[in-house]
């Protein structure tokens, strides 16, 4: 089967622990109970985007252990492709995440299998009938810069989202149809928003957190608003609950502020909920969000 939506990225399982507030260095605290959840950038982008609806194969790997088998599982029963997720003999990433009771994390990342993403398991794809490969950083960089050149020569259109942040070499940012970064990457980027448009990107979106997003293209900048929450539970994995979503509208035929639009609606319900995978809402969901 042709998948439409390729997304090339890590897979971690997520040991995240509640905290009253963050530990300063040289100093503990106690938490709550550790509670494991499948998580990782790439593998969330890719159930996000199954979740509401795209044909979605993930480019990636995790380890021969249980955690594996945890995030084949996640990635399975929502929909997304997983025959190219290989098996490899480093432990599957983990991402130690502390929550604190606004909502908000911090997270450490031990890549394991996910440093074996190589340049030659993405010649191993087949481009034809996709239409956007989405990446993201947690796997090597000259994986995700051959990538972004094989699918530019396939006339596949490129998503980046550039988290966390690195230093990409300027052809390949020449190569991307849509750069994502967040308020502070953006900062880090540019002196100014339409100043991403410098780096060569044909449209950049900087995500605002709870204020939605601006989506920035040589005609202008369009400010997407988010959609109000009741409660900030957790905000893991909002910004991948977004590029998934993007790409699946994307890779629909959306245009690139109607993808951007459906997204922040993604990423606000998926705060709501606990963990990254396991809070991202179905296409039902997000359509009675609509009608409410
Ligand atoms: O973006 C959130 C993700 O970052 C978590 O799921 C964790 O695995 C880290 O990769």
């Amino acid at each position: 089967m042709t998948n439409t939506l390729l997304v090339l990225g890590s897979a971690n399982a997520d040991l995240v622990v509640e905290v009253g507030r963050r530990p300063a260095g040289g100093e503990t605290v106690l938490g709550g109970d550790t509670v494991v959840l499948p998580g990782g950038k790439g593998a969330n982008t890719a159930v996000a985007a199954a979740r509401v609806g795209a044909s979605v194969a993930l480019v990636g790997a995790v380890g021969g252990d249980g955690y594996g088998s945890l995030l084949r599982e996640s990635l399975e029963s929502s929909g997304v492709d997983t025959l190219l997720v290989k098996t490899s003999s480093r432990p599957t990433g983990i991402a130690y995440i502390t929550v604190t009771p606004d909502g908000e994390n911090s997270i450490v990342v031990s890549p394991g299998a996910n440093a074996d993403v190589s340049p030659s398991d993405v010649d191993a794809v087949s481009f034809d009938g996709a239409r956007v490969l989405t990446c993201s950083l947690e796997v090597p960089l000259e994986t995700v810069i051959h990538a972004v050149d094989v699918a530019a020569e396939a006339d596949v259109r490129t998503v980046l989202n550039l988290s966390p942040v690195a230093e990409l070499p300027a052809e390949t940012l020449a190569r991307l149809t849509v750069l994502i970064v967040n308020e502070h990457e953006a900062a880090q980027l540019a002196p100014t928003w339409h100043d991403l448009l410098e780096l060569g990107p044909k449209a950049a979106i900087v995500t605002l957190g709870a204020r939605g997003a601006a989506v920035v293209a040589m005609a202008g900048t369009v400010e997407v608003p988010s959609i109000q929450v009741d409660e900030v539970v957790d905000t893991t994995g909002a910004g991948d609950a977004f590029a998934g979503a993007f790409s699946a509208r994307f890779a629909e035929g959306d245009t690139i502020v109607k993808a951007a639009e459906y997204a922040v609606k993604v990423a606000a319900l998926s705060v709501t909920k606990a963990g990254a995978q396991p809070s991202y809402p179905t296409a039902a969901e997000v359509s009675s969000l609509a009608a409410g």
